[in-house]
């Protein structure tokens, strides 16, 4: 079981919005579990991977989706030649190694699932093994983040209160313009004139959201969009490549799309 695996060695490149760095510091120091709100594409997971790095702990992550079960977040027993042997799941080693361990897109397991981090939550930090018969207690420097999209949740999947008021809550949105700019420059090559056409285009596109469009243009799209430009394409197509055709199939939408577009790559 090596922490090393986990460890972050390089600095993540994060271009902080606001006090978010202050907050999520003082927040683990307090070992407070964590929530990150926002919409796809908008900074969360970046944001986590750069404070594992800044405060020096693992960081193991985990994509969550509706077929997961409690064992595989735990453990489970496994066979091999000589019988059974327990495998720890992913959650169970972060709080034996003292990791941040970073559930993504935890709305989408079930209830049933979701439950398991309870105990952990709060002041017992323990997680019980219940099939192997074993109670661990978390690590001191243990620490659960979550993400939440607050767009997409159905009432039914929503997180219960009792799961949701275990912890403190960031909110993240696509960074302000001057500030997006400077991301989508830095991450994909281009010159800071075309960033900022992208981005303008991209505040187009989130006034659409609600109105034909179920969710804007991430900065994640935008640095897509300049990395091919950067790669020579020719930025129209690279726009229609990942910033049109990605996010609609209504030809309607399409054109309201292209057509912002070619307003500033005409
Ligand atoms: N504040 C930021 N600093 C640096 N890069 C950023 C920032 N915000 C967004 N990005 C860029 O946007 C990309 C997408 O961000 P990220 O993967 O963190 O999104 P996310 O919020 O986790 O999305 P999802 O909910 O879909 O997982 C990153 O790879 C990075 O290039
Ligand atoms: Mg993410």
């Amino acid at each position: 079981m090596s922490i090393d695996q986990y460890k972050i060695s390089n600095e993540p490149y994060y271009q902080p919005v606001s006090n978010e760095i202050d907050l999520y510091e003082a927040a683990y120091q307090a070992r407070m579990p964590m929530m990150l709100k926002g919409p796809t594409g908008c900074g969360k997971s970046r944001f986590v991977e750069y404070m594992a790095w800044k405060l020096g702990r693992p960081l193991i992550t985990v994509a969550c989706n509706e077929d997961m079960t409690a064992s595989d977040l735990v453990g489970r027993f496994l066979l091999d030649v000589d019988g059974t042997k327990w495998q720890d799941g992913p959650l169970t080693r972060a709080a034996r190694i003292g990791a941040i361990c970073y559930l993504d897109e935890v709305v989408e397991a079930r209830q049933d699932t979701t439950v398991v981090i309870h105990p952990l939550t709060d002041h017992r930090r323990q997680l019980p093994l219940d099939k192997k018969g074993e109670m661990v207690e978390a690590h001191a420097d243990f620490q659960l983040v979550i993400s939440y999209n607050p767009g997409y949740q159905s009432l039914m999947k929503d997180l219960k209160q009792s799961t949701k008021q275990r912890f403190g809550a960031l909110d993240f949105d696509y960074p302000e313009e001057q500030t997006e700019t400077e991301i989508v420059a830095r991450e994909s090559g281009v010159d800071p004139e075309t960033a900022g056409k992208l981005v303008q285009i991209a505040h187009r596109a989130r006034n659409l959201k609600g109105h034909g469009l179920d969710e804007g243009i991430s900065t994640r799209l935008l640095v897509y969009a300049g990395q091919l430009i950067s790669k020579g394409i020719e930025p129209v197509a690279a726009c229609t490549m990942t910033m049109v055709v990605p996010l609609t199939d209504d030809p309607d939408m399409r054109d309201t799309l292209n057509a912002a577009v070619h307003t500033f790559f005409g």
